[in-house]
């Protein structure tokens, strides 16, 4: 859940709602997103902007505040309406109340209490949508078969970040329940990408490790607008030291008892969490067409060998594969003795896409780097239900074998 929280102020007054929004600026983590002046817009304005807030006046011409509020429940019910009026008169508070609002608010009051309102229904209703989420996977039971997604290579800068957000974008699409853990612990920049700001991360989670649980976990992850979650890195680099392979472990055991894929972005380095990753189901290997960076992606395998990471479980991407630097897909074939699982070409969005904090198969889903990836996400799914379906018949077969 992003802590951004957006705000959808209702008055019929221009006047009232400069001050509104006056009195809001003294907090950063309030955005007014817009500002309505009747009922029929604010209706309109809570289903289009999808604010977290909506401050809403009472007495307003033609259609009034509680009527508002009443459709806005039926048909946003996202927005936590927070009821504003003069009267004092418990009728209107009552009624109020019954259509949907979640607090009020008596005129005059100060803009440390019009803040402390917008953040104490804000942050409830975060809570409770964490229960809800946790409570719905619980009565369904945990996820079935979840994977874990690690995207890696041995050199930076080569599209790790961009691959791991779009393949969380790509999956979610697909009604997948994703979640990307950011283990670029020093210098991670998946919250950016998802356009999330947040306060709480990774480090925050390992300060409760011994205490934490699946439920307890899904409080520290970010929602972005489409519903991937984030585990985001640190906010300063000092605070990766913290985090251990040991605590990597329990995190992921945590975060697929929840969700379908667990993406995790990595730095260019085996640093102790990243090689907690050898529970990883498929590791995504990006190259580019450059030596060194399939030179050491080479090492990689070498280690990856080492320590008996079956190598089957790797799959070769190269990224900006159409670029002309006189090497070519078949050379780093050659070179790591693998057949490359797919080939992202150049994109003149990709810094756009990043800069604008949208995955890229969002922003510009007909490009050919989209497609491109579309792709890779079909064909791991593909490869996913191949392994559900072999491990279900096996089960079967097992079981017949043993009667
Ligand atoms: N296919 C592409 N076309 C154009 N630009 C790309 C492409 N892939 C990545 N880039 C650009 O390369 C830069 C590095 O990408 P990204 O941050 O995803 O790499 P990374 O491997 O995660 O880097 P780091 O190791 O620093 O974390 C970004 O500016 C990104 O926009
Ligand atoms: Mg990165």
């Amino acid at each position: 859940m992003t802590d951004w929280i957006r705000v959808l102020i209702v008055d019929d007054i221009e006047e009232t709602r400069m001050n509104l929004r006056k009195a809001l600026s003294f907090e950063s983590r309030i955005d007014v997103v817009a500002e309505a002046e009747n009922g029929f817009q604010a209706i309109d304005f809570a289903c289009k902007y999808k604010p977290d807030i909506i401050l809403m006046d009472i007495n307003m011409p033609d259609m009034d505040g509680i009527q508002a509020t009443e459709r806005i429940s039926l048909k946003c019910p996202s927005a936590n309406v927070i009821v504003i009026s003069v009267q004092r008169e418990q009728d209107y508070l009552r009624k109020a109340m019954l259509a949907g609002a979640k607090e009020f608010l008596i005129k005059p009051f100060s803009p440390d209490e019009l803040i402390q309102a917008v953040i104490t229904v804000y942050e409830k209703n975060k809570q409770r949508a964490v229960q809800v989420y946790a409570h719905q996977i619980l009565e369904q039971g945990y996820v079935q078969s979840p994977k874990i997604i690690t995207v890696f290579s041995g050199k930076g800068g080569v599209g790790k970040s961009l691959i791991a957000a779009n393949l969380a974008a790509g999956l979610n699409q697909r009604n997948k329940k994703v979640v990307v853990l950011d283990l670029d612990l020093m210098f991670g920049d998946i919250a950016a990408m998802f356009n999330l700001k947040v306060k709480e991360t990774i480090y925050h989670v390992v300060q409760e490790i011994e205490r934490l649980d699946a439920e307890s976990l899904l409080s520290y992850l970010y929602e972005t607008n489409s519903g991937v979650r984030v585990l985001a890195a640190p906010l300063r680099p000092e605070q990766s030291e913290v985090v251990t392979g040991k605590h990597v472990e329990k995190i992921l055991r945590l975060l697929k008892e929840t969700h379908d894929y667990v993406i995790v972005d990595t730095p260019a380095q085996l640093t102790d969490p990243v090689l907690a990753l050898d529970s990883s189901n498929l590791t995504l290997l990006v190259n580019t067409l450059n030596i060194p960076v399939f030179r050491h992606n080479r090492t990689v395998l070498e280690v990856m060998d080492a320590v008996n990471y079956p190598t089957d479980r790797v799959r070769l991407i190269i990224n900006r594969a159409d670029l002309d630097t006189g090497i070519k897909p078949k050379d780093i074939k050659t070179a790591l003795g693998m057949e490359p699982y797919s080939l992202l070409p150049e994109d003149k969005y990709a810094d756009l896409s990043i800069n604008r904090g949208e995955p890229l198969i969002e922003m510009k889903p007909g490009s050919k780097w989209a497609k491109q990836m579309n792709k890779l996400i079909e064909m791991i799914s593909a490869e996913d239900e191949r392994s559900k379906s072999e491990s279900w018949l096996s089960r079967f077969v097992w079981k017949k074998k043993r009667k």
